[in-house]
């Protein structure tokens, strides 16, 4: 603290840029008044650990910042109205903006890099001053914001370890056309309604989720690592012309548009298949076209008529097929099931004109839920305010596998 105090002395002597070498190391220091904002104002480099809080402070200049190398934690304010920082090169550290009812503008005017930053529940945030654009970035997570775009922010990226759009019901398009890879997971979820969304050259994504959008285009996505969530989307077709493998779950729910999807040349998925109210898809017929090898269960429900897994091999997990449409008939299955490809404990097939189910004793060797390889696990511990609480909320009381689901997302929610 004292080393801030001194350099913003040397400031005010004219000393302009003895700043740029001013590095604060903070230990848990908490600012509540605007007096004492000028412990951080006058630092280059800012380590250790700052919370800037409270109704006293409206706006913060922090314009000798250059790097965040600690923790920047401004929170819980209704009369912080603007966050400049506009010599802030990088954030090699953790800069979040959390609870900040009143905030309608932020300078990044020359961030670069990110190691990791958030910006959450800032429901008058309309204004991101950039020039440059972030280049490289770790993790990235923006929540209930009134952001109407990302052009120019997170744009030009060709990889990212985490990014999480969630809830900004002003943004209506997301283009992230460099991006090829997503090292740990890419969130797209209940920002604005019928929100349309350019993927064109992601070719892998770690974890993948899209809610809640009007139209989707990943022609080059060939695989998705972890879990795949398609979810509560209104478009009414949907291809994914190039995805081979799903290594964990692919989940595709609630999707009441839906009356067309092609996954053609899909052939393992490594977790469970989940499917199920997709009210107006009858005709899944060739959907699946490819599919060889499922690790983990099968839960499927819905209208369709005539659907079949002309390539299916295997299937390790439990059995679920069940339709309401009289055209179905589950005799594949049944065979499939009675020459030993479908492994699982439980097997159970119907439709409105047959019902086959079994349940085989002791020797199986996959059991229930998802497969071995799929993501989600145990951290549900996340609980910063806002998150895709609307996603959280609709799917709680539902399905067996969302304890899984909601884990994964959780955890990019951090
Ligand atoms: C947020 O600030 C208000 C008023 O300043 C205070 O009453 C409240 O306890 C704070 N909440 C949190 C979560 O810090
Ligand atoms: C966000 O959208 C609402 C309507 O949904 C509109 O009233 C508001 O002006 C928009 N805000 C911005 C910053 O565009
Ligand atoms: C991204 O940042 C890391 C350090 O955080 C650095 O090592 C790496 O070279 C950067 N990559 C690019 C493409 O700028
Ligand atoms: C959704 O957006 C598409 C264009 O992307 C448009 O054709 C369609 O009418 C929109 N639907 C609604 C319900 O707004
Ligand atoms: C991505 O798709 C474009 C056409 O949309 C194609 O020309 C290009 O080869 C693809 N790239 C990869 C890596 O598949
Ligand atoms: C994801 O799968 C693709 C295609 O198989 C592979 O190239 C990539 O390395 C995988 N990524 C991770 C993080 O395993
Ligand atoms: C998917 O996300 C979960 C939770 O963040 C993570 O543990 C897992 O490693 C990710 N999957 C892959 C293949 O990276
Ligand atoms: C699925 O549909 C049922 C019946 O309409 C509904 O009760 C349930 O909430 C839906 N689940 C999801 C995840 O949308
Ligand atoms: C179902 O979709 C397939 C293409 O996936 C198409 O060839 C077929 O005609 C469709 N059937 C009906 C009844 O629409
Ligand atoms: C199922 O096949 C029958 C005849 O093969 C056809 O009349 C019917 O339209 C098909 N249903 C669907 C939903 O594809
Ligand atoms: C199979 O799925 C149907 C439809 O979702 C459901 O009613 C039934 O209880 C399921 N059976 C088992 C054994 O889980």
């Amino acid at each position: 603290m004292k080393s801030g105090f001194t350099i913003a002395l040397a400031l005010v002597a004219g000393v302009a840029n003895a700043a740029s070498s001013a590095s604060c190391s903070f230990s848990s220091t908490t600012i509540t008044a605007s007096a004492s904002l000028s412990q951080v104002a006058s630092c280059a480099t800012i380590s250790g650990s700052v919370e800037i809080s409270g109704d006293e402070i409206s706006s913060l200049d922090l314009s000798s910042v250059q790097e965040i190398a600690g923790t920047l934690n401004i929170f819980n304010s209704s009369s912080i109205t603007a966050v400049n920082l506009p010599g802030l090169e990088s954030i090699t550290g953790t800069l979040s903006l959390d609870a900040l009812t009143q905030l309608f503008s932020v300078d990044f005017t020359k961030l670069t890099e990110v190691n990791e930053l958030t910006l959450i529940s800032l429901p008058s945030l309309s204004t991101l001053n950039l020039n440059a654009g972030i280049d490289n970035a770790t993790s990235i997570e923006l929540s209930d914001t009134a952001l109407s775009t990302l052009d120019g922010f997170v744009s030009s990226l060709s990889t990212i370890g985490t990014l999480n759009v969630n809830n900004n019901k002003n943004i209506t398009t997301i283009e992230l056309t460099n991006l090829e890879t997503v090292t740990t997971g890419l969130i797209l979820s209940f920002n604005s309604d019928n929100c349309s969304i350019d993927l064109s050259q992601l070719q892998w994504a770690s974890n993948l989720t899209i809610q809640d959008v009007g139209s989707l285009t990943v022609t080059n996505l060939t695989a998705v690592n972890g879990t795949f969530n398609v979810a509560y989307n209104s478009f009414d077709s949907v291809e994914f012309g190039a995805l081979e493998e799903v290594g964990g779950d692919l989940q595709f729910f609630a999707n009441d548009d839906v009356t067309e999807i092609d996954f053609p040349v899909l052939a393992t998925i490594g977790g469970e298949l989940l499917y199920f109210n997709n009210t107006n898809l009858e005709n899944i017929t060739d959907s699946f076209h490819d599919l060889e090898k499922i690790k983990g269960a099968v839960n499927i429900a819905g209208g369709f008529g005539n659907f079949t897994l002309p390539a299916l091999e295997e299937v390790n997990g439990d059995f679920n097929v069940s339709s309401t449409n009289d055209d179905f008939s589950c005799d594949e299955f049944d065979k499939l099931h009675k020459d030993g490809k479908i492994e699982g404990h439980n097997y159970e097939c119907s439709s409105p004109s047959s019902s086959t189910s079994a349940s085989s004793s002791g020797t199986s060797k996959a059991t229930g839920t998802s497969g071995s390889s799929s993501s989600g696990s145990s951290s549900t511990g996340s609980s910063s305010s806002t998150k895709s609480s609307q996603a959280g909320g609709l799917m709680a009381s539902h399905y067996l596998s969302f304890a899984a689901l909601f884990g994964a997302m959780s955890a990019f929610l951090l």
